[in-house]
């Protein structure tokens, strides 16, 4: 087992189990393969006769999610693609229904834990947070070009930031002196807007955390691929195909209770999450991140449902 596989953990796997019921011989499609964590035991359970597509934007998680599915009974097909263009890459895999779909949205913890991807304000590392390295735009490119205006309504519409404003505003008078390439110079000049030192550990969230988010959310273009997403799932699964979304903050969960509670009504889906499944206290206290997952599942209806 690589370093990366060692303690990781794939969040509700047990729910994400029971809810999405893979049976023998099903088509399984896991649009965040991360580190396959999910994608083994689903895979695991569709068997010799099942097929795993597994799709990531991260070149890097595909290569660990590789070695580590190189057991797995099912017909494994593993794509470096956006979950936006599902349903390009499935008409690529001439498949022609899902029976299981699962996207467990955000970043994984080998993007975290390396520096150098600049997703972490815990460590410094370049301003980049490209979870497809073939992207373009970085947040250092962002954070230098966007009007404040343009950059405060992007930390708040992205991670609901009270204080966009005035993170916005430090960052337009910062840049002026030097490009802000850096996120320890980005976590400097968010203590600086909120009169904090970013360092302490007074409390319990770190004061770049919403800020981090919202511009890894703008990077990856993550609310139009969710958006997307949402609107082509029904088109994809089979009579019967469920659809499980875990969610890690209200911009991400409220989209998929809508547009689940929408298709309910134009009798598309039949939902199965009422309220959203959340972890159990055991899983909240060895799984960090578990705790603010909430997983979401929908059955698409046939005609004579
Ligand atoms: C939370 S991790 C998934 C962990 C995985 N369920 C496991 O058990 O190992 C999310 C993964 O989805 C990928 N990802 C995020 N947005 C994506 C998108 N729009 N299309 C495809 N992959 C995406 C990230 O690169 C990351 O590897």
């Amino acid at each position: 087992m690589s370093d990366a596989l060692a303690g990781h953990t794939p969040v509700l796997l047990a729910e994400v189990v029971e809810l999405l019921a893979v049976q023998p011989g099903d088509v399984v499609v896991d649009a965040t393969l991360g580190l396959a964590g999910h994608a083994a035991v689903l895979g695991a359970a569709a068997g010799p006769t099942g097929t795993l597509i597994g799709l990531d934007v991260d070149s890097e998680n595909l290569s660990i999610a590789r070695e580590r599915l190189t057991d797995c009974p099912a017909d494994v097909r593993l794509v470096h693609a956006n979950f936006g263009e599902l349903a390009d890459v499935l008409s690529a895999e001439n498949i022609d229904g899902v029976d299981v779909l699962l996207a467990d949205l955000g970043v994984a913890s080998t993007q975290l834990d390396q520096p150098e991807r600049g997703f972490s304000y815990r460590e410094d590392g370049p301003l980049d947070m490209r979870m497809d390295t073939r992207l373009k735009k970085t947040a250092a490119d962002i954070i230098n070009s966007l009007r404040e205006r343009e950059l405060a309504d992007l930390f708040y519409y992205n991670a609901q930031e009270m204080k966009s404003r005035r993170i916005a505003r430090r960052i337009c008078e910062c840049r002026k002196a030097h490009r802000i390439n850096t996120t320890a110079r980005l976590v400097e000049i968010i203590g600086e807007a909120l009169h904090v030192n970013p360092n302490s550990r007074k409390s319990k969230i770190h004061p770049a955390t919403k800020t981090f988010q919202a511009l890894r959310m703008a990077v990856n273009g993550e609310v139009p691929a969710l958006t997307a997403l949402l609107k082509t799932a029904p088109d994809l699964l089979k009579p019967g195909g469920r659809i499980g979304v875990i969610a890690f903050h209200s911009v991400e969960d409220k989209p998929v209770k809508l547009d689940f509670r929408q298709r309910k009504n134009e009798r598309v889906y039949t939902i199965l999450t009422k309220k959203p499944v959340t972890a159990s206290e055991e899983e909240r206290a060895t799984n960090r991140r578990s705790r603010s997952a909430k997983l979401r599942v929908a059955v698409r209806l046939g005609n004579e449902d």
